[in-house]
C-alpha cells in the first residue's frame, strides 16, 4: 500500500471506529509505520473527522516533518513500536468497556480471562495492564515498552487501551476484539464461568 492509500485507509478506519462508538470527542489516536517514518493522527482531532491532508508525518526519529501537530501520545506509540518489530500500526482508544475495566481496583485476578477463541487468537492469553499515567506523560515509556515486549495489547490504568497489529486493519480488528472482550468480562462479572482450558488455548495459539 502506498503513502496516499495508507492515509486514506487511516481516515476510513478511524471514521468507522468513531461512527460505531469506539471513540468519542477527540479521544483516541492512530499511527501507521510507513516508508521514511510514521503517519499519526493530529492532537485534538476527532477520529470521526480526520482530513487526509492534515495527518501528521514523523520521520524515523519521531521528528515532526509535515501535517498538523501529532498526537500527544507519541511517546506511548514509540515505546510500543520499539518493543515490537512486528508492529505495523497502533490504535489507542478510550472505548467504554475497556476503560471501565481499567478503573477497577487492582486485584491479583487478570482483568480478562480467556473465555473466547478470538480473544486468545488475536490478543493472546493475557492482556497486561500498565498503571495510570496522565495522557501524554513521557514517564510511561518504560512501562509501555516492558508490557509491549510480551503483549500486542495493553490496558492503560484509568485510561483505555493500546493495541498493535502488523497492519492497520489488523490493529483495528484487535482493538475491537479487546473492547468486546472487556464488555463480556463486565457482563460475566460475579458469575461462575468456564474459561477455555489450557489444551484449548494451546490449540488456538499453535494455529
Ligand atoms: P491526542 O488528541 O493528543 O491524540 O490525545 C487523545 C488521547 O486519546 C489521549 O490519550
Amino acid at each position: 500500500m502506498n503513502f496516499l492509500e495508507t492515509r486514506e485507509e487511516m481516515v476510513e478506519l478511524a471514521t468507522s471506529l468513531f461512527q460505531r462508538g469506539y471513540s468519542v470527542g477527540s479521544a483516541g489516536n492512530i499511527s501507521v509505520r510507513v516508508d521514511g517514518g510514521y503517519l499519526m493522527t493530529p492532537t485534538n482531532s476527532s477520529l470521526g473527522r480526520l482530513d487526509v491532508n492534515r495527518l501528521s508525518f514523523l520521520d524515523h526519529e519521531w521528528k515532526h516533518i509535515s501535517g498538523d501537530t501529532p498526537s500527544k501520545e507519541v511517546v506511548m506509540h514509540r515505546a510500543m513500536y520499539q518493543a515490537r518489530a512486528d508492529a505495523g500500526a497502533i490504535v489507542h482508544l478510550h472505548s467504554t468497556h475497556v476503560t471501565a475495566l481499567s478503573c477497577l481496583a487492582p486485584s491479583d485476578e487478570p482483568l480478562l480471562k480467556p473465555h473466547t477463541p478470538y480473544l486468545v487468537m488475536r490478543l493472546g492469553e493475557n492482556v497486561p495492564m500498565v498503571q495510570y499515567y496522565k495522557p501524554g506523560d513521557p514517564a510511561m515509556e518504560a512501562d509501555i515498552f516492558a508490557a509491549a515486549k510480551d503483549s500486542k495489547a495493553i490496558i492503560l490504568g484509568n485510561h483505555g487501551s493500546i493495541v498493535a497489529g502488523p497492519s492497520l486493519v489488523h490493529a483495528v480488528d484487535s482493538a475491537e476484539e479487546l473492547e468486546v472482550s472487556a464488555k463480556l468480562a463486565l457482563l460475566l462479572h460475579g458469575r461462575q464461568t468456564r474459561p477455555l482450558t489450557a489444551t484449548e488455548i494451546d490449540e488456538l495459539m499453535n494455529r
